[in-house]
C-alpha cells in the first residue's frame, strides 16, 4: 500500500524530506526612527519601538549579531518639515542620511535599505506629490512625483545606503531611479521595488508609527486593487524592464498566491513584506493567549518562504533568529 506517512515517521525522516527552511539570512528587519533622544515603545505595534538615532545603531548592531543580513530604514519626519512635494526627503543631511552614516560607521558589514516614497515628508500623508484638479478630486501626480523620489534615492545613495526601495509605486520610477543612480556615479546601488505593492488595510498601525496617513482620500490609484493578480505579473515585467535588481510583494500572508506568481515570472529575487497589520494580528491573537507565538509567527513565515519568498520583511525578524 501507498502510505505517505511512512516520510513522516520520524523528526530524522521529516527533516531529510521537509522541502522548505528558514535561516536569518532570510530575514529583513524594518525599523523606526525618529529624531528624538528617546526610545519610544510603539502602542500600535507591541514590542516595537520608534528609536533615537543612538538606540537605532544598537538595534541593528543587535539583528546583525543574530545574523540577519539587512535592515530597512523607516523615519518618522516632524511635522513641521512636511510640505506638498516632500522636498525636504532629498536632504543630504536629512533624518535618513545621517542614520545610514551612523549605522554604516558602526556596522560596515550591514546591509541598509533605504524606503523611497514621500509619505513620511509629505504634508498630505500621500506617496507621492497631491493637486487637487478642476472638480475637485485629489490626484497624485506621477512624473512630477518620479523627480523627487529620484532626489531622495540618491541621497540615500550619497550616504551610503546598498540599497534603494521605492515602495511609493508610481510609474516609471525604477528605470528613473536607476538611471540617476548610474549617472551620480553609484552603479551598485541596488533597487528593490515594491513590484506589488496592494492597497491593504494592513498598514494601519505602520501609519499610526509614523504618523504618516493620508490626510485625505486613499492611495488605490497609486497601490494595487488587492482582486488583482494578473496585474501584479504586469508590473513585475515592468521593473524587471526598468532593471530593478529584487522585487517585493506587499502585504505577505493575504497574498501568498501573489508571491508564487511572481516566483514563477521572474529569475529575480522575490522579497516579501510581513506588514504591520499582520504582525499585529498575530502578536494579539498570542497576547491573548489563543495561540502559540513562536509556532505562529514560524508558521506564517514559512509559509511566506514556501510561497516562493527569497526574503521576508518581517516585525519579528530578531524574534525568530532566537527561536530558530
Ligand atoms: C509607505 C509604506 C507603507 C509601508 C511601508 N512603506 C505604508 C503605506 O503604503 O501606507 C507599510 C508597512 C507596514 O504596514 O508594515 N511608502
Amino acid at each position: 500500500m501507498i502510505r505517505p506517512r511512512r516520510n513522516r515517521l520520524t523528526p530524522a525522516i521529516r527533516s531529510m524530506v521537509r522541502e522548505n527552511s528558514l535561516t536569518p539570512a532570510n530575514l529583513i528587519l524594518p525599523v523606526f526612527f525618529h529624531e528624538d533622544a528617546e526610545d519610544t515603545p510603539l502602542i500600535s505595534m507591541p514590542g516595537v519601538t520608534r528609536w533615537s538615532l543612538a538606540g537605532l545603531v544598537r538595534e541593528a548592531g543587535e539583528a546583525h549579531a543574530l545574523g540577519i543580513p539587512a535592515i530597512v530604514l523607516f523615519p518618522k519626519i516632524d511635522e513641521a518639515l512636511k510640505s506638498p512635494d516632500g522636498a525636504i526627503c532629498g536632504d543630504e543631511d536629512g533624518l535618513v542620511p545621517r542614520a545610514i552614516r551612523a549605522i554604516k560607521a558602526a556596522h560596515p558589514t550591514l546591509c541598509v535599505i533605504t524606503d523611497v516614497a514621500l509619505d513620511p515628508y509629505n504634508s498630505d500623508g500621500h506617496d507621492g506629490i497631491v493637486r487637487r484638479n478642476e472638480r475637485g478630486a485629489l490626484e497624485i501626480l506621477n512624473d512630477e512625483t518620479v523627480e523627487v523620489l529620484c532626489r531622495q534615492a540618491l541621497a540615500h545613495a550619497r550616504a551610503g545606503a546598498d540599497i534603494v526601495a521605492p515602495s511609493d509605486m508610481m510609474d516609471g520610477r525604477v528605470a528613473a531611479i536607476r538611471e540617476t543612480l548610474d549617472l551620480a556615479g553609484f552603479p551598485n546601488v541596488s533597487i528593490l521595488s515594491y513590484t506589488a505593492k496592494y492597497a491593504s488595510a494592513l498598514y494601519g498601525p505602520f501609519r499610526g508609527a509614523l504618523d504618516s496617513a493620508p490626510k485625505e482620500g486613499d492611495k488605490k490609484s497609486y497601490q494595487m486593487d488587492p482582486a488583482n493578480s494578473r496585474e501584479a505579473i504586469r508590473e513585475c515585467l515592468l521593473d524587471e524592464a526598468e532593471g530593478a535588481d529584487m522585487l517585493m510583494v506587499k502585504p505577505a500572508g493575504f497574498y501568498l498566491d501573489v508571491i508564487a506568481q511572481v516566483r514563477e515570472t521572474t529569475i529575480l529575487p522575490v522579497a516579501a513584506y510581513q506588514v504591520s497589520g499582520e504582525y499585529l494580528m498575530l502578536k494579539n491573537a498570542a497576547a491573548g493567549g489563543w495561540l502559540d507565538e513562536r509556532a505562529i509567527v514560524m508558521e506564517s513565515l514559512l509559509a511566506i518562504k514556501r510561497a516562493g519568498a527569497d526574503m521576508i520583511l518581517t516585525y519579528f525578524a530578531k524574534q525568530a533568529c532566537g527561536w530558530l
